[in-house]
């Protein structure tokens, strides 16, 4: 059942916003520690499915967690850890089956993976790729190897293996296949993506390595086992970018987001509201994360490259910015998204078509010609087809404009239960 959520128009916008655990550092925390010896613990985790997903899979592959207040616990280690007799439901989340097949990679045994209807039509055959030549056989849907997957782990062996796309959670399964691996892998990257696989292996004392050419960004890891860590999860960025844009596109509304993990392959997104003019504070507190601070500006439009938000994962709130600027804005190269949770290159050009903005594809660009002001946006419906991050750019949409109407909101729980709570706290 597909959930249907009105969204009132908000005058005013205005408050402090703590976004939830980063998503991609919970669920590396989630398997790092199910690879470690001992007891382990996550603070600040997400409290998304996903990541719920993340965390039921090393329950079944043999590692036990319990909650202790806000942290969860982890006991893992080698000894404990094989491949399960029952399908791993990685229900939505291709972070948790991309992640999580390069982790049964590496024990003997083969291990079954499953999503929900949107994962059953993401393709795998990017993962499947370089896990086949360390030796492990994946076998899955047709040519581009849709779930439900077999993976078959046996012997790996280390490759030197540079990534077609720029894709973090393809680095980030042949690292974690690498740590069973005989021999040392290289894994070359054209784009630098999130690097959170990379630090938090070098976090738990495995012998990785990483240097930045001309030619990208070239990671090589020894094979070991991590040892046990305790993680603290700070706040994603890609969930205060929801709230930084409402804070922007409000009439009359100043924004605050605070404890956020500041990576630069992160936080492009910010430089691309910075440069549409959109009057945003930063500054990095002393323990090194980033606070940002958004107050009503006038937009107008820009050239985004891909490569500037990588995973492309704030493309639709950035539609919505778009739609509220003077003049054009083209996002070049965003073919992957319509290979997201949902085909988010349809969507966006829906999203702001709804809102009253022209909007059109060239190729892999999309071009959005803005309405100036979020105050001119139309009062919108708009069906999510199950993507978290589409239900909520609508949402923030519809309370800077003049309401919204949105099916598949239930969606929003995968990554940000509370959303609408926070929201509601705005206005
Ligand atoms: C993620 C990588 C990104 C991103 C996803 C999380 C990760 O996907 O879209 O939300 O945690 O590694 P790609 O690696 O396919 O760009």
């Amino acid at each position: 059942m597909t959930e249907i959520v009105s969204i009132a128009a908000a005058p005013r916008l205005e408050g402090h916003v703590v976004s939830p655990g980063d998503k991609s550092i919970s669920h590396r925390a989630l398997l790092l520690s199910a690879l470690s010896e001992g007891t382990s613990s996550v603070q600040g985790i997400s409290l998304g499915a996903d990541v719920g997903r993340t965390r039921t899979i090393i329950e079944a592959l043999g590692a036990s967690t319990s909650n202790d207040g806000a942290r969860v616990l982890i006991e893992g280690g080698a000894a404990r850890l094989r491949p399960s007799q029952r399908p791993l439901d990685c229900g939505n989340s291709g972070t948790t089956m991309r992640l999580v097949m390069g982790l049964v990679a590496g024990f003997t045994g083969t291990s079954v993976l499953i999503g929900d209807a949107s994962l059953s039509t993401r393709p795998m055959d990017r993962m499947a790729e370089p896990l086949e030549l360390m030796g492990a056989t994946v076998t899955g849907v047709g040519e581009r190897i849709l779930p439900p997957l077999d993976v078959q782990g046996r012997g790996l062996r280390g490759i030197t293996y540079t990534v077609p796309v720029p894709t973090a959670q393809v680095k980030s399964g042949v690292l974690l296949a690498a740590l069973a691996a005989e021999g040392e892998t290289t894994v070359i990257e054209t784009t630098p993506t999130r690097p959170n696989t990379e630090e938090m292996l070098h976090q738990a004392g495995i012998d990785v390595r990483w240097h930045h050419t001309d030619a990208g960004t070239e990671i090589t890891l020894s094979p070991g086992q991590p040892h046990a860590t305790d993680w603290l999860v700070p706040a994603d960025p890609s969930q205060a970018a929801f709230f930084l844009v409402a804070g922007l596109l409000g009439g009359q509304a100043r924004v605050r987001c605070t404890g956020l993990y500041g990576d630069p392959t992160r936080v492009g997104f910010l430089a691309v509201l910075e440069r549409m003019g959109g009057t945003l504070e930063r500054h990095h507190t002393p323990d090194g994360l980033l606070e940002v601070q958004a107050a009503s500006s006038e937009l107008h439009g820009t050239e985004i490259r891909s490569s500037e938000i990588p995973s492309v994962d704030e493309v639709p709130i950035l539609v919505v910015a778009a739609a509220g600027a003077r003049g054009t804005t083209r996002f070049c190269d965003v073919g992957e998204l319509r290979i997201k949770e949902s085909d988010r290159f349809a969507g966006a050009l829906g999203l702001a078509i709804g809102l009253g903005a022209r909007a059109w594809a060239e190729g892999d660009d999309l071009c959005i010609e803005g309405l100036g002001s979020a105050s001119a946006f139309s009062p919108m419906r708009l069906d999510a087809h199950g993507d978290h991050r589409m239900a909520m750019s609508a949402a923030i949409a519809g309370a800077v404009g003049q309401g919204a109407t949105v099916a598949g909101f239930d969606s929003v729980a995968t990554s940000y239960p509370g959303f609408l709570d926070v929201l509601d706290s705005l206005r």
